[in-house]
């Protein structure tokens, strides 16, 4: 045993002093951990572009490498004062956490007073934004993590084949916790960096204008999808699945409403948030990151289901939505503004946070408090199977 972790710890130092040549070479801050004040969160290529090449700073004025980032995107950018980086996860839950924990655990960084701004594009909910969009997001709801029964087997009193973990149908609370479900971010963060959004001009583009205008024909229902691109505060779906269609898209409302109690407000969809934002909570528990500090911007690309009269097919592989480009422009456009407020206004007001008067956090409580979602931490604790458990039993005897 002891050899063991003698070995383990030999790893750990060779892993150290490697990271540090590593910061010697490309950081070269005279041993000073880089603390930027903005930490820009991309999910691939385009969306890290678009903030490349841009007026206010340049983030590829250092490339740090660092073991574990992922094989396309080996390095963190960062300005030539360190004051705002940028990582790029590559795209999904798995590689979002594998490399936002790269990040968040490197002792490069002291990232306890870093503003994490996850800046991506997503799908949209024709009922709540339209494409260009920029959404603002205080729950993000791993949404797909349930069972799943296809729909051709599925009885046929069932809504849809998602059935919340430990339940038998799909509008039962979940009795199975895994923890990620739902995360919270500040609320009065979010109000603010929306607010410096709205001094942007969003950018729209005709293709977008002319298929929008389809969803014209619905009821009252889609008129946000309608109208041109603006700045709204609703909530994020994660989910590796890149679905579309009615059904699953109003099953995920409903998952959405069902995991935060009625609270959450589904707009936007995406394959990342909730596995970023597991992992700053986790770097939170040990005082590296702060959890308060976050803010889930989504730009919308595409809509998650159709308008009235055409199919989900159509919407997901050959429908022209227009909706890309204008997204892409609009977290340069949008994120700038949040970027430049958060800078401008560090002395005054971000160095010392904004304090979040909305609970903070995931299921368990784990920074504390009382979840405003969920069982309660006891009961959602009890049901992760953490502790000795009847779900535990009941999970298997399902299984079996
Ligand atoms: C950083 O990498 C980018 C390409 O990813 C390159 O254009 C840029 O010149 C690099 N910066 C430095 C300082 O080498
Ligand atoms: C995913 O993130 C959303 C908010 O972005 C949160 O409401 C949800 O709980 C998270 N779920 C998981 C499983 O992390
Ligand atoms: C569906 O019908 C079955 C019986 O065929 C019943 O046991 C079950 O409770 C029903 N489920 C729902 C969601 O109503
Ligand atoms: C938005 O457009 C208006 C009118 O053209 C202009 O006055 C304003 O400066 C623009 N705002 C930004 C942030 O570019
Ligand atoms: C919906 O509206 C669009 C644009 O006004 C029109 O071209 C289209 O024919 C309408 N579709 C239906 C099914 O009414
Ligand atoms: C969503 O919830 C509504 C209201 O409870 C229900 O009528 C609808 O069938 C649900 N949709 C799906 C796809 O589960
Ligand atoms: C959330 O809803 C579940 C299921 O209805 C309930 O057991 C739980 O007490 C609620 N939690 C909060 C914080 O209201």
């Amino acid at each position: 045993m002891l050899s063991m972790q003698t070995l383990f710890t030999s790893l750990l130092l060779a892993g150290s002093t490697f990271s540090a040549q590593v910061a010697a070479k490309t950081a070269s801050h005279n041993g000073e951990k880089i603390a930027p004040k903005v930490f820009i969160v991309s999910m691939f290529e385009p969306e890290a572009q678009a903030w490349w090449n841009i007026p206010e700073f340049d983030l590829l004025s250092h490339n740090i490498t660092i073991p574990g980032l992922s094989p396309l995107y080996p390095d963190v950018h960062c300005t030539k004062d360190y004051e705002v980086c940028q990582l790029i996860t590559g795209e999904a839950e798995i590689n979002a956490a594998a490399t936002v924990t790269t990040v968040a655990f490197s002792p490069l960084f002291d990232l306890t007073k870093t503003y994490f701004f996850v800046a991506g594009i997503a799908g949209i909910n024709p009922k709540r934004a339209t494409t260009g969009s920029a959404t603002f997001a205080r729950y993000a709801v791993q949404v797909a993590l349930q069972y799943e029964i296809d729909i051709r087997e599925l009885s046929s009193n069932y809504s849809t084949g998602y059935i919340p973990l430990g339940a038998d149908y799909p509008d039962q609370y979940p009795t199975s916790i895994y923890g990620t479900e739902v995360f919270e971010v500040n609320a009065n963060l979010r109000t603010i960096a929306a607010n410096f959004a709205r001094r942007a001009n969003l950018s729209d583009s005709t293709a977008a204008k002319v298929y929008r205008a389809n969803y014209a024909n619905a009821s009252a229902e889609y008129k946000a999808a309608t109208l041109a691109p603006s700045v709204v505060e609703c909530d994020v779906a994660t989910s590796d699945v890149y679905y579309s269609g009615n059904i699953l898209g109003t099953a995920f409302e409903n998952t959405t409403k069902l995991f935060t109690n009625g609270t959450g407000d589904y707009c936007s969809t995406a394959q990342e948030d909730n596995a970023t934002l597991e992992v700053l909570l986790r770097a939170a528990v040990h005082k590296l990151t702060d959890f308060s500090r976050i803010i889930v911007m989504r730009t919308a690309s595409d809509f998650d289901r159709p308008y009235p009269g055409a199919s989900a097919t159509y919407n997901l592989l050959y429908s022209d939505q227009g909706g890309f480009e204008p997204a892409l422009e609009n977290i340069y456009h949008a994120g700038i503004e949040v970027v430049q407020g958060i800078l401008q206004g560090w002395e005054k007001t971000f160095k010392k946070g904004v304090k979040a008067t909305n609970y903070i956090g995931d299921i368990f409580g784990t920074l504390g408090g009382q979840p405003d979602f969920g069982p309660g931490t006891a009961q959602a604790l009890e049901e992760s199977g953490a502790y000795k458990k009847r779900s535990l039993e009941s999970r298997l005897r399902r299984r079996g």
